[in-house]
């Protein structure tokens, strides 16, 4: 069966940088044989984590009815996650944020809902480099996050790219978020360079 990869958009801008690489990830993966899913949160109704906790009782089921109800089939079915976003206030978007807190429910339900799946990220800047943009803290923030759902990180594409457009003048990001597609959707591990 062909494995599934599904993309977390989290930029407001569909045309942007981060969307603009999330797709080159998806063209490798689809290379690679997968089937390919991409959701533009910013479209979608996701509301923050109330810690109701509720999701506790339920064996992870969140009880709030919005957009996130698809995205729990979506991530739960999928066998790599790409979260693509734009630097924001020196971490990750609101968009993502909200979406990835809402994973607590998953988490709650024995630790291992997501245990397993691969991530790829894909991120986005204006500043000179990884440090001054903060995009340092986003990495940190996923790589924390992944370590605690025992999720695997196979490959994290970055670079200085401001107004829209940027993206596809920087054929070397381009080519690295194909790269991560392809060994997304061949289910390579995070040590296998070809
Ligand atoms: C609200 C807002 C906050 C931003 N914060 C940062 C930041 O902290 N560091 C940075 O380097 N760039 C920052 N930027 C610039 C964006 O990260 C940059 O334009 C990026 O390419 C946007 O990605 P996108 O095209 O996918 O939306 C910010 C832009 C906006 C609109």
């Amino acid at each position: 069966m062909a494995r599934r990869i599904l993309i977390l958009k989290g930029s407001p801008r569909a045309g942007g940088n981060s969307a603009a690489l999330a797709d080159r990830v998806a063209d490798g993966a689809r290379e690679a044989g997968a089937e390919v899913e991409a959701v533009f949160l910013h479209d979608l109704d996701i509301r923050p984590c109330d810690a109701c906790d509720n999701c506790i009782e339920t064996g992870g089921v969140c009880i709030i009815k919005d957009d996130m109800q698809s995205i729990y089939q979506k991530l739960l079915s999928a066998d790599a996650i790409v979260l693509a976003s734009p630097v924001y206030w020196f971490t990750i978007s609101a968009q993502l944020k909200a979406c990835i807190d809402r994973w607590y429910g998953l988490q709650t339900a024995g630790w291992k809902q997501l245990a397993g799946k691969q991530v790829g990220v894909v991120l986005s800047y204006g500043d000179t480099d990884l440090y001054s943009s903060g995009g340092i803290n986003a990495i940190h923030t996923i790589e924390s996050m992944c370590r605690f759902l025992r999720m695997e990180i196979v490959g994290i594409v970055h670079g200085t790219l401001m107004d829209v457009g940027d993206a596809a003048k920087h054929p070397e990001f381009m080519e690295q978020a194909c790269q991560l597609g392809r060994h997304l959707g061949a289910g390579k591990d995070k040590n296998d360079s070809h």
